[in-house]
This record gives structure tokens, sequence and C-alpha cells, in this order.
């Protein structure tokens, strides 16, 4: 039996059995209407509204800048494009932090103006306060550990997370804390695959890897690099399934030329 096949509409629980049954989760961001109805036709698990877009969207070097608003338009453009699947929105820097009650105020936002699923945020015990008033409130919140983009000021790199023994502790605890306040899943990103097998093992609530291993209940991959349309970033995680953007760039070079040598529109395509 697949679970992922049978079900009409993806919900939190709907990860929860499938971890149950060893099935896998699949997992892609997505910032628009049309490829989000494109990943929804396609069976995609989980859409995952990241502030990646800051990235791959917007063109900034960090996902720092990334709004609140921003996120919400975002989300919204997704959430009209899908039937199926779940939606999880990412709670942008500087709106969870400093205290919980903004972290309930921007959640409630996120969910009213949105209509999404859930909301995700990165971070482990210093986010814990945050969590659980947004748990509390009815909000379904997928975790964050490893490579926290939001942090990268603070890690100076994005390098493999918690090789060393103390990080990695940090992050075994932070997992289990996770699980207690109620998180539904947690994203494990760029982690040594040892340890994010172990920690998958350790708690019941699915793991969702990016750069972190076979072993994880899931996969998540940001569009632009797996259809190749962001050509820059190479990580070793990334599997490229499809060459976007050279076929893009040789579709529009035709479209220049066909203009040039008025050959485009010709008399079938006017009125
Ligand atoms: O913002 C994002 O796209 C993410 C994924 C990399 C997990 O958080």
């Amino acid at each position: 039996m697949s679970i992922h096949k049978d079900v009409k509409k993806v919900t939190t629980h709907t990860l929860q059995k499938m971890k149950l049954h060893g099935e896998k989760i699949s997992m892609l961001t997505a910032y628009d209407y049309s490829f989000a109805k494109i990943f929804d036709a396609s069976g995609i698990d989980v859409i995952l509204v990241g502030d990646s877009a800051g990235n791959v969207i917007a063109g900034y070097e960090t996902t720092v800048p990334v709004t609140l608003d921003q996120m919400i338009y975002h989300a919204q453009s997704v959430v009209r494009g899908i039937n199926r699947c779940l939606v999880v929105v990412d709670m942008p820097f500087g709106t969870y932090q400093s205290n919980s009650d903004i972290a309930l105020a921007s959640a409630i936002r996120i969910m009213k103006e949105t209509g999404a699923h859930a909301i995700k945020l990165e971070g482990g015990e210093e986010v814990l306060d945050s969590i659980k008033k947004i748990v509390s409130a009815g909000i379904p919140v997928m975790g964050h550990l490893g490579l926290t983009p939001q942090s990268i000021y603070k890690f100076g790199t994005y390098t493999v997370r918690a090789k060393e023994e103390q990080e990695a502790e940090k992050l075994k605890k932070d997992i289990q804390l996770l699980e207690e306040v109620g998180c539904f899943a947690v994203v494990l990103e760029k982690i040594p695959a040892t340890l994010a097998a172990e920690v998958t093992k350790s708690v019941n609530i699915p793991t969702i890897g990016i750069g972190a291993g076979a072993a994880c209940d899931g996969q998540v991959l940001v569009m632009h690099d797996m259809l190749g349309i962001t050509t820059e970033f190479k990580p070793r995680f990334l599997r490229q399934y499809a060459n976007l953007g050279e076929q893009i760039n040789n579709a529009v070079k035709k479209y220049i030329e066909d203009i040039k040598k008025k050959d485009f529109p010709n008399e079938s395509e006017s009125y």
C-alpha cells in the first residue's frame, strides 16, 4: 500500500504515517502559482515556501533580508496552485527570534492571510518558547536544524554542520526538544549522514533531509537547484533533474533570432 498515492490531501498526520510505514516523504520548494500547480499535479507530498526565495527569486546573497510580507505574498500564490499537497511556509529572520508573542503574531498572519497548512522556523533550544506558543495556538510547526541559513553571519560559512562532537550533541538534544514541544517534522540541513540516521531513529516525528544522507524520512531540494535554473550552485548533495536554465536560454535566443529575421509572428500567428 502506498500512503502517498492513497491520500486525497496530505496532512501532518499523513507524514507521520509515512514515517511509521517507512515510506519516504518528497518535499520541494516553490514560490509561485504556476510551479506549485505543476509540482502538486506531479504528486509532491509537501511544498515548502522557503525563505530561499530571498536567494532564488529576489537575488539576495542570504535569506536575512526576506520580510514577512514577501513570504505571505509567495505563500498566497503557491496555495492558489495546489489541491493535494501540504504547504509549509518559512518564517523569515526576525519574525520569531526576539519573543514568543511576536512569533505567534507572525505565524498567525501567515496562516490567516495565506491559507497554508504549517510554518517552519530555524533553531532548537533558543527558539523553544516561540515554538511552544505557536503550537499551542494550533499551528503545526516544522523545525529546522543543522545548517540554518538565517544564522549565516554567526556560522560564517555554508559548510557541513555538527561534524564536531559538541555541535552534534546539541543537535541530538535539540531534536528531542522539538519533538517534546510538538513539532510535526524537522528539516536536517547539511549534517553528516551518520548523525542524521541516528537522530532520525531517535524521534517519532519525520526528518526531512537536505544534504543529510539517505536515512532521513524524506528529502527536500530547492526547485531552482534541482531543475538547473541556478547553475552556479553545485553542492555535493544536489542532484540536478533537469537543465531548464540551458533550455530557457536556447528558447529565448531562438525567439530573439525569429524576431530579428522577421519570422515571428507569421500570418497564422496574426489577426
Ligand atoms: O528556505 C529553504 O528553501 C529551506 C530549505 C533549504 C530546507 O529552508
